[in-house]
């Protein structure tokens, strides 16, 4: 289990927090993995990036997260973290 947390303070939902968190949970369904990840939102993490959004996976922080980014982040941190918990 991977606990998410996308930031959706004020200047991270500028730069797409609400997309990021669309993409997330439409990701997590077409994969299956709605069970293995907890996704939650959180306020400001100070790490306000010029591009992208703040995403914490369980206790790493990786700031500049965008829409165009997300599949490789997807893999990296997510998929790949699951596979090796499991
Ligand atoms: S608003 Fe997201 S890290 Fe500051």
């Amino acid at each position: 289990m991977i606990i998410v947390s996308i930031c959706v303070g004020s200047s991270c939902h500028l730069k797409g927090s609400e997309e990021i968190v669309e993409l997330f949970q439409k990701t997590l369904e077409e994969r299956g993995l709605q069970d293995d990840v907890v996704l939650m939102g959180s306020l400001c993490m100070g790490k306000c990036n010029r591009v992208g959004v703040t995403i914490q996976v369980d206790d790493d922080i990786f700031p500049g997260i965008t829409v165009a980014g997300f599949a490789e982040f997807f893999e990296k941190n997510i998929v790949a973290r699951l596979k090796a918990e499991a």
